[in-house]
Order: structure tokens, then C-alpha cells, then sequence
């Protein structure tokens, strides 16, 4: 009997490579080239699995010119690539990574807000370029992290990691917003006291954005939000590019109209807005908040396991649209 065919749309582990190949017929993209929407569809419409990243885009024209698709396991916990009511309509079952990142990410969400705060890479660069000639008082002077104000917009499992780290790690006073409260064991656990958006705005010291990508979350933060916030305050986005305003920002970064941001998210990522590039308070790294060996190889085996759970044995791990299972 012939194994079902699968695409693995970007270059992975070799050894979860080996893994599915033990059970599939495997295309894959280990030269990770970017394919066009032309290239995706080619690859993918004889196909019954795609394993994908944050850069394939599944949606209704995609779903369409590829009838045999039954699953998509992304290897990422935010999906925002997918169009998830269009794969359901179709009976295309999405798979996402929770949890095996939760903590790595709220660790890499913690290095960027110290880093912003503290100054960090703007003062390397001044010292790799060899302006370094003399210690002075108020040299790179950044913001307190300990004992301050932590703000977390989207209090998901990342954010209740971050609350966690700031308030037991470093006395911080936690106060988030979310799209629900949480119960009050889980406020509890992290200190964390639940305000209105407008009061986070006002009070966060450190603002850290953790909320997922949607056409509601769609600049979340701009211009009159960044208005809201403290002239000292910093902002730290490692949730999604578009969350953002860059444009906003990056005006905001050059008036002083606060102190800094870090950001590992971008709008129209690779690319990275111009403006951005020019300010000294930003700190900038390529979407890497998951991106240690041991989660990215736990990543991309969830991934792999939901291909398997649900093409061989019927049961994926994490599915997103669990309604396709049950019209199967
Ligand atoms: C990374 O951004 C992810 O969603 O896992």
C-alpha cells in the first residue's frame, strides 16, 4: 500500500526528517527556499499533510487548489498563517506547538526586556565601534528592572510566564490585560493583578505584548497608545509583527516619547521598517524568542507527532479545529 504523501514546507531536523519519512512518502525543502503562493500550491496539491512555519500562508485559495489536504502542523504556537475557519469549512484539520515553548519563550521575553532596559546593545555597538575612551557617570543610564512596574498585554501562557519571572525573580509589581481575567489561582501564581488596558498604558514601567495576531489585535499598539504610555517606559514585543504600529513606534522611539522598545516581531518580517533601523533605542532580533536547539527540536517533533497522530492513528496532539475530528 503507498504511504500518504506529505510536504514539509521548510528546511527541519534532519532527524524529524528521518521520523516522518518512516511513515510518509516525504516531500521536503531542505535547500529553504521561499516559495511564492504559485510554489506552494504546486508542491502541495497531491499532498495529504503539510508540515509548515509561520511563513506559508494557508488560506481559502490555497485549500482549494489542494483537495487532498487533510492536515497542516505547524511548528509554531501562533498560527496567525492559517486561516483556521476555511480549513474547518473544508474539513482540513490545524495543528499548532503549545506549551513545549511557554517557558523558553517568557525567558527570551525577559532577556529583551533587560536588554532594552538596561541598555545593552546600544552600548556594545558603541564600544565595538571604538567610542569607548572614557568611563563617565550617566554612561548608557537605562531604566530599574527590579522592583518596578512589569505591564503584560495578553496573559496566554507566555505572558503568565513572563508574570512569573518578573514578580518572583525580580519584585516586580505585575499588572496585565487580557481579552478575560484570569481565575484568581492563576493571578495568584504569578502576583498578577488584572486592569483595564488604559490603566496598563498608563502605569507599565516595562510593557511586554504577548497577545496573538488578529484582525482585532491589529495595532493593538500605535500612536495613541504609545501617547498613553510613561516617557521612561520601554515596550517589548515578541508576540506578533502587526501588533505593532512600527511606523508609530519607530517615530515615537526618535521623539523620546519613550525611552525604548525591543523587538522580536516585525511587520512584513524579514523586512524590518526602515525607520527602525536608524533609532539607538531599539533592540532587534529576528523573531527568535522560541529559538533554543532543545525547543526547536521539541517544536518541530510536536509538529511531526500530529502529522502522525492523525494521518496514522487518528489522534492528532494539538489540534486547533478540533470540529474536523469529530465530522471525520
Ligand atoms: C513563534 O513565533 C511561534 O508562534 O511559535
Amino acid at each position: 500500500m503507498s504511504r500518504p504523501r506529505i510536504l514539509v514546507a521548510r528546511a527541519v531536523f534532519p532527524e524529524v526528517l528521518d521520523k516522518l519519512s518512516q511513515h510518509f512518502e516525504v516531500q521536503s525543502n531542505q535547500p529553504d527556499e521561499i516559495w511564492s503562493k504559485p510554489a506552494l500550491i504546486a508542491a502541495l496539491k497531491d499532498k495529504v499533510g503539510a508540515f509548515t512555519t509561520g511563513s506559508e500562508r494557508i488560506d481559502a485559495e490555497v485549500l482549494a487548489a489542494c483537495p487532498h489536504l487533510k492536515i497542516c502542523a505547524n511548528m509554531a504556537v501562533g498560527f496567525n498563517n492559517f486561516d483556521v475557519d476555511a480549513m474547518t469549512a473544508r474539513g482540513v484539520l490545524a495543528t499548532n506547538t503549545p506549551d513545549v515553548l511557554t517557558e523558553t519563550t517568557a525567558d527570551f521575553g525577559f532577556a529583551l526586556l533587560m536588554a532594552t532596559a538596561r541598555r545593552v546593545t546600544e552600548s556594545e555597538h558603541y564600544l565595538r565601534a571604538g567610542l569607548w575612551t572614557k568611563w563617565s557617570y550617566d554612561m548608557f543610564a537605562g531604566a530599574e528592572v527590579h522592583g518596578s512596574t512589569l505591564g503584560i498585554l495578553g496573559m496566554g501562557r507566555i505572558g503568565q510566564g513572563i508574570a512569573r519571572r518578573g514578580a518572583h525573580g525580580f519584585g516586580m509589581k505585575v499588572i496585565y490585560h487580557n481579552r478575560s481575567r484570569l481565575d484568581a489561582a492563576s493571578e495568584a501564581a504569578c502576583k498578577a493583578t488584572y486592569v483595564s488596558k488604559e490603566q496598563l498604558l498608563r502605569e507599565a514601567d516595562h510593557l511586554v505584548l504577548v497577545l496573538p495576531y488578529s484582525a482585532s489585535s491589529h495595532h493593538a499598539i500605535g500612536a495613541a497608545e504609545i501617547a498613553q504610555m510613561k516617557p521612561s517606559a520601554t515596550l517589548v514585543n515578541i508576540a506578533r509583527g502587526g501588533i505593532v504600529d512600527d511606523a508609530a513606534l519607530a517615530q515615537a522611539l526618535q521623539d523620546r516619547r519613550i525611552a525604548a522598545a525591543g523587538l522580536d516581531v516585525f511587520e512584513g518580517e524579514p523586512a524590518v521598517h526602515p525607520e527602525l533601523l536608524k533609532v539607538p533605542n531599539v533592540v532587534l532580533t529576528p523573531h527568535i524568542a522560541s529559538a533554543t536547539v532543545k525547543t526547536r527540536l521539541a517544536m518541530a517533533d510536536l509538529a511531526a507527532d500530529n502529522l502522525i497522530g492523525y494521518l496514522v492513528k487518528g489522534k492528532p496532539l494539538t489540534p486547533l479545529n478540533p470540529q474536523v475530528l469529530a465530522a471525520a
